[in-house]
């Protein structure tokens, strides 16, 4: 009792006089400050005992981690006024992005302590009131979004002489009076429609679109002669444009998609499901089978008998099929699985689409199975965004990750530079994919298998930890007889059928990951002539005799002071790869062990003083700081 105590309270002074290395506290206890004066819907994993410039969704630090220069919280539920005094204590904020929630209020008039503002995102709100009359306090605003709220009064005069100021967009409120003559130097998009503004348009503004002021009653004054009239926009067809260069559609429907997909698109419209994660994970802890089904799924069944596009996050995901289909795709590499396509669709949305191939189960088991791996939602394991079912076909659709997976990293994919990797990032990666693997053992109720891991199956997530992909195909594909492969390299010893991985050989293989960070080796790979070197084995020999500063990768060695880590980790990846399985450790421990190669990292994510234990989905959002 007492030491709990004593730990809660190293753990509250450790929090205020802050020796955790980087971590800004002022700009957190403000942050706490906010969300526990907001209420919202959807929770947020800002742990009050781990790092904001880590762990915090939504939050991005200065460089140096002494600062919070960037909020972006859009669609998380929050209703209700901004707490006072609160967000306006980050001074340092230069991004702030609470877009498509539902706050209400008047602007907040401390937002004017916020000097380096640069983005603002506060469209789809419910925000009312007046815009602020002094716009001159944010003098590096660089893009500007309040567009549909409720904001009325004018427009404010000060918005003039920003001389950063590109994007303004104040379209779907009730603003009303005159336009004033807005002296923007740089501004480029400028948004005024559907307002309430009257009067003539200021010349200031006239080389601005007609468009952008309709929805007002705006006379374009004597100009109208001068210039050529602004032809209507053209009617709104719900025909797609179609991609003029014709190599993506090639693609994607030359080699992706056979022909029964063309037949469902001749066969019809697509009907979209998009029902909410709540939902869901009650009809998971309900039913799937006895009518559990939320109302829009059962719609969905009868209006579509056979085959869609089954999304798991909310509607905001906006392609369908058709989009897939048009998407140019790219091969990005084939796995033991199937094969996997970088889809670029028309909007810019990147996707990745994996083909699956040899897929035995039957559509209700494979959905089941898609249910199970898309209601995870956590920071290191890679999120299914939707998949697809047909008798000839079946996707998944995953998240992209620009900087491709740690096996490209390490061992460099041909014709490409191989990234170096410090021990710092390894370290991160091995930590991350620990945690990935660990929660997905404790899905369904703790008999989830990721029956795939691998370092090509390891990304980095928007914080550079580990994230793990492809999880939970082994128990629907057909059983494969291990090919002579890189794959095999990872597995373990008594798994002679792939569909009979199991935990264990989970462990085993992500042992073997292990080993790849600390070695820079291919888990199978030549020696000088044609001799095959199977990783494991090799690690064992040279550490067998007594070589082990020999198996770390030399690119680590110009590191200081880490090789006592490098050989704690080894120790770790060895318990993995046991011959035996029931003497390789379980993933919650191997979490524990490498978090405690590094005492801090540890030391940051206890468990205890939860601000809210659930973490938010990935999908909200990473935003990059020219786009909302
Ligand atoms: C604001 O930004 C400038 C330049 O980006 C920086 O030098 C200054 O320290 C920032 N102010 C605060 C309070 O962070
Ligand atoms: C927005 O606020 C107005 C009143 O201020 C209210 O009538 C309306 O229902 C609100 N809309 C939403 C979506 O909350
Ligand atoms: C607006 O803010 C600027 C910068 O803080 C200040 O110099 C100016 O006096 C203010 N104007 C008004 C009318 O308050
Ligand atoms: C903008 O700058 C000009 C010249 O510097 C000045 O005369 C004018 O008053 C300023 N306008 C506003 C609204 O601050
Ligand atoms: C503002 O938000 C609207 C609605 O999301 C969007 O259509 C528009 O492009 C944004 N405008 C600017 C200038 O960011
Ligand atoms: C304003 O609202 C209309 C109708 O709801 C919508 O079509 C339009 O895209 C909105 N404009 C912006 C900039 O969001
Ligand atoms: C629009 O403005 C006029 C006067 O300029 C006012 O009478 C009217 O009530 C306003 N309408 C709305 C919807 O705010
Ligand atoms: C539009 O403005 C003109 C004067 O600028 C006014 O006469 C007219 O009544 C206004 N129309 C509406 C619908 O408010």
């Amino acid at each position: 009792m007492e030491a709990l105590w004593i730990f809660r309270f190293v753990l509250v002074m450790g929090l205020v006089f802050s020796p955790i290395n980087g971590d800004p506290v002022e700009d957190k206890l403000a942050l706490l400050d906010f969300v526990k004066n907001l209420p919202h819907s959807r929770s947020l994993n800002w742990n009050a005992a781990s790092p904001v410039c880590h762990y915090w969704t939504g939050i991005t630090c200065s460089q140096d981690e002494s600062r919070v220069i960037a909020v972006r919280l859009p669609g998380v539920g929050f209703h209700g006024p901004i707490p006072p005094n609160t967000l306006s204590r980050l001074s340092a904020l230069q991004i702030l992005s609470l877009r498509s929630n539902r706050i209400t209020g008047d602007f907040p008039l401390d937002f004017s302590k916020l000097s380096n503002l640069s983005y603002l995102y506060l469209q789809f709100n419910n925000f009312s009131g007046p815009l602020p009359s002094n716009f001159s306090v944010w003098k590096n605003l660089v893009f500007v979004n309040l567009s549909n709220n409720g904001f009325n009064g004018q427009i404010p005069n000060s918005l003039s002489n920003l001389t950063s100021l590109t994007g303004l967009n104040l379209a779907n409120n009730s603003l009303s009076g005159e336009i004033p003559d807005l002296q923007i130097p740089r501004l480029q998009v400028l948004d005024l429609s559907n307002n309430n503004l009257s009067g003539s348009l200021p010349e200031s503004l006239q080389r601005f679109p007609r468009s952008v002021f309709v929805g007002n009653n705006i006379s374009f004054g004597n100009s109208l002669s001068n210039n050529p009239p602004v032809p209507a926009p053209l009617p709104v067809s719900n025909e797609k444009p179609k991609k003029s260069g014709g190599l993506g559609e090639a693609a994607l429907l030359g080699i992706i998609i056979a022909g029964g997909i063309l037949g469902l698109l001749a066969f019809g419209f697509l009907i979209l499901v998009c029902f909410s994660r709540r939902k869901r994970e009650d009809e998971y802890s309900g039913d799937l089978q006895k009518g559990g089904m939320s109302p829009e799924k059962v719609i969905s069944r009868t209006q579509d008998a056979n085959n869609r596009l089954v999304f798991f996050e909310g509607c905001h995901y906006a392609f369908d099929l058709e989009d897939l289909l048009r998407a140019s795709a790219e091969v990005l590499g084939k796995g033991t699985f199937g094969t996997a396509y970088k889809a670029i669709l028309e909007d810019a949305t990147i996707v990745v689409v994996k083909r699956l191939k040899d897929v035995s189960a039957g559509k209700r088991d494979f959905e089941q199975q898609m249910e199970i791996v898309g209601s995870i939602r956590h920071e290191n394991v890679a999120e299914l965004k939707a998949y697809y079912y047909s008798k000839d076909e079946k996707l998944m659709v995953y998240d992209f990750f620009g900087q491709g997976s740690v096996s490209a990293m390490l061992h460099g994919k041909r014709g490409e530079e191989k990234t170096p990797l410090d021990w710092d990032t390894r370290l991160r990666i091995a930590v991350g994919a620990a945690r990935g693997i660990a929660r997905v053992h404790a899905e369904n109720g703790g008999k989830l298998v990721h029956g795939n891991v691998k370092s090509s199956n390891i990304f980095l997530n928007s914080q550079q930890y580990g994230c793990v992909s492809d999880l939970g195909l082994a128990t629907i594909t057909s059983s494969l007889s291990p090919p002579i492969s890189r794959a095999a390299g990872y597995r373990a010893p008594e798994v002679t059928d792939t569909r009979k991985a199991t935990q264990a050989s989970d462990v085993f293989s992500f042992g073997v990951v292990l080993l790849e960070l600390l070695t820079g080796k291919s888990p199978i790979h030549a020696t000088g002539g044609e001799e095959i070197v199977h990783l494991v084995r090799w690690v064992h020999s040279v550490v067998r005799e007594e070589w082990t500063a020999e198996v770390f990768d030399v690119e680590l060695m110009r590191y200081p002071n880490i090789e006592e880590e490098m050989v704690e980790m080894l120790q770790i990846a060895l318990s993995c790869v046991a011959r035996i399985p029931d003497q390789r450790p379980k993933m919650p421990e191997i979490v524990k062990m490498i978090e405690n190669v590094r005492p801090m990292e540890a030391e940051n994510r206890p468990s205890t003083n939860q601000l809210e234990s659930s973490m938010l989905p990935q999908a909200v959002e990473t935003e990059n700081s020219t786009t909302q």
